[in-house]
């Protein structure tokens, strides 16, 4: 086939398997012959640049650099909505909307108000043109090189969309890829941030386009801006722009309803208030629109909104109680957070003593006073956050809250670099907590495992001089730990033969525990399986550092400064000559037939025990993975495997077959 033709097929496939993931969650291919497909198209593009085009599937992966953010004048005003917080509020909305149109029977469009950024797209014969944020409502910032990695956001369009338009919406990070994002944070000794808005806000606004390409950023459209609309309502214009291809909300989830009465309206409200902690995003409340293009006409705008709509905004549960001082906590890092010891509150069920202040900024924000009761609220995060203070209830002579200058435990003079949010103690070696934040990540269970041994013991022996860096745990002998409080024969054993175990932990775990800053698991691992051993990694320039999928400036920095620092090389050695594993182990393969598939493996076989059946997995390439996911490749189905696999495998199309069948791919 020729090149050209090859790339449009392959294309115009992506893109149909990409709008049925991401638009309509109902996956029609496995992630590994996506792949597949996607680097087919990508080495054909390479070989002829010129087939290129801006709009390839290709070019989600994001990678372009962004250096200032071009203003961009809306062709229209992106407005706000006016809120409302009761019944009454909306009962007068709609009175007035009556009024103005002098019309009985409106009839209105629902929706969710998700928690996200504004964003409006341009789109031209099809294509995606410029995307630009909301701004000040009449300029706004060009952000398209980020946006075009948001993978529910179409390139390209599909149907009888119209040949120029704009269409709005709102980018945000679903729950999902928010935790997935702050536990990688927390592997990493990052601070966490603080909520998926935010977070969707500032990555949009990333320089690098790697970043929104990696953190799964989504988008619901909900205003088509055309100069002559031919549909009669808000309502058919969502529909029609769910055939050109955009996320628009679905009506069988209830995401968006037609109404013709108040109560419609109330009832809905009322569904998502109790059911919108379900939701796998975060939304703050209702947007209730009055439908017809033609009567919203009739009401026109304000200045800041337009008369023919109205939001309704939850009541997040939030009580007042009394701030009793603010300390702060340092990280392994060094980083800082600021948290708030309150009097506890009781709260949606739940006794509330603490919450996150986050940083400085944030402390600055809501104007803090020492004693000043505060309110809390539990929203979205699992860490309750304080939403204002009661300045009513502030005390005489109350002094403002002034973030610590230097570090609480090592009293060195914090550092807050430019474009940061955090404060930083730069007493690495020397700043306890550092010291056994250190430790403590090193045993933890997805680096080195080391059971018997847990964060009290760890300031046990430091605190008896024992250890001051990882490699001073191996060593450790029997008379050292057993004078120390509470470590009896038994508890000294473990200690010792957890020790000795972890010794056996494969080489990107040790990578991993030694805590070089940006290096978490996944990177650990990419460094890993890239380069093999220690030896390489320490030898490797920057250059070839970047070349690793995956692994950014940044991440290359940090790698390539922390093995030119002769004490962390000497940790290593030390390390080596207790026997730790630096050096990737390599598995070697009967065949690659089954090379990252992921196979799940049910029911009872006659030939193969389930473990020789996982070995035989491995040592072909594939991967043996728990349960049936859109993830999986194959599903290898012995005897007595249960109905709802079978049905659940049909429904995802992913192949079955028999231990037999299995043995012949293999062989
Ligand atoms: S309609 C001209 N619909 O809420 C009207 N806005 O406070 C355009 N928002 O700036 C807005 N969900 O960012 C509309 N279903 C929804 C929405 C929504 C969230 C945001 C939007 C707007 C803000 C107004």
């Amino acid at each position: 086939m020729k090149a050209q033709q090859e790339v449009l097929e392959l294309s115009k496939e992506l893109r149909k398997h990409n709008h049925s993931y991401y638009v309509l969650s109902k996956p029609t291919i496995s992630d590994y012959d996506f792949d597949m497909k996607l680097s087919r198209l990508n080495k054909l593009e390479q070989e002829n640049p010129s087939l290129l085009v801006p709009d390839s599937p290709t070019q989600r992966i994001g990678g372009d650099i962004t250096e200032k953010f071009e203003k961009v004048a809306h062709s229209s005003p992106m407005l706000s909505l006016s809120n409302s917080y009761n019944k009454e509020d909306i009962q007068e909305w709609a009175e007035r909307a009556v009024k103005l149109t002098g019309n009985e029977e409106l009839e209105y469009t629902l929706e969710l108000k998700y928690d996200g950024v504004a964003i409006s797209l341009r789109y031209e014969e099809g294509k995606l043109i410029k995307a630009v944020t909301r701004g000040d409502g009449n300029t706004g910032e060009d952000v398209t090189t980020n946006v075009r990695t948001i993978k529910s956001i179409p390139l390209k369009l599909h149907g009888d969309y119209p040949d120029k338009f704009e269409i709005r919406g709102e980018i945000f990070l679903p729950h999902a890829s928010f935790e997935k994002l702050n536990k990688t944070r927390e592997e990493e000794g990052e601070p966490l941030y603080a909520n998926p808005r935010n977070t969707a806000s500032g990555t949009l606004k990333s320089q690098n386009s790697k970043i929104p390409a990696s953190r799964g950023l989504d988008c619901f459209l909900y205003y088509l801006v055309l100069d002559k609309n031919p549909y009669k309502g808000h309502f058919k214009s969502l529909e029609k722009a769910g055939e050109w291809g955009f996320k628009v909300p679905q009506q069988k989830l209830k995401y968006v309803a037609k109404s013709a009465t108040l109560d419609g309206v109330m009832e809905f409200i009322r569904y998502w208030d109790n059911e919108k902690k379900k939701l796998p995003f975060e939304i703050d409340g209702i947007v209730i629109k009055v439908n017809s293009y033609q009567l919203q006409d009739e009401m026109g705008l304000t200045a800041k909104s337009p008369r023919w709509a109205i939001a309704y905004k939850f009541k997040a549960e939030n009580l007042s109680t009394q701030l009793v001082e603010i300390t702060y906590q340092v990280g392994r890092t060094g980083a800082i957070t600021p948290v708030a010891n309150l009097e506890p509150l009781l709260l949606a069920g739940t006794t509330v003593k603490r919450a996150s202040l986050h940083n400085q900024d944030q402390i600055e924000k809501l104007g803090i006073h020492e004693k000043d009761f505060v309110f809390v609220e539990k929203g979205g995060e699992i860490i309750p956050k304080v939403t204002n203070v009661d300045l009513d209830k502030r005390l005489a002579n109350a002094k403002p809250v002034r973030f610590i200058p230097t570090c609480p435990e090592c009293h060195t003079a914090l550092v807050r670099k430019e474009g940061e949010a955090h404060h930083y103690c730069p007493n690495a070696d020397f700043c306890p907590p550092q010291i056994t934040g250190r430790i403590e990540h090193f045993i933890s269970r997805k680096a080195m495992n080391i059971d018997g041994l847990g964060a009290e013991t760890i300031l046990q022996l430091f605190e008896a001089g024992l250890i001051r860096i990882p490699a001073d745990l191996y060593d450790l002998t029997r008379e050292q730990i057993l004078p120390l409080e509470r470590l009896a024969e038994k508890s000294v054993e473990n200690i010792l033969i957890g020790l000795e175990d972890s010794k056996a932990q494969p080489f990107e775990k040790v990578l991993f525990g030694l805590g070089i800053r940006y290096v978490g698991e996944t990177v650990a691992k990419k460094l890993a399986k890239h380069f093999k051993n220690v030896q390489s990694i320490k030898s490797a320039s920057l250059e070839s550092l970047v070349k690793v999928d995956e692994i950014g400036e940044r991440i290359a920095e940090s790698v390539y400064e922390y093995l030119n620092i002769e004490a962390n090389l000497s940790q290593i050695r030390r390390m080596e000559e207790a026997g730790l594993c630096f050096e990737a182990i390599e598995v070697i393969l009967d065949s690659e037939v089954l090379n990252g598939k992921k196979i799940v493996v049910s029911g009872v076989f006659t030939k193969l025990s389930r473990n020789e059946l996982k070995t035989l997995i491995e040592a072909n390439g594939g991967k043996v993975v728990g349960s049936i996911s859109a993830k999986t490749d194959l599903l290898i189905a012995g005897e007595n495997m249960g109905p709802a696999k079978k049905i659940k495998a049909d429904t995802l199309g992913i192949k079955i077959i028999d231990e037999t069948a299995f043995l012949r791919l293999i062989d």
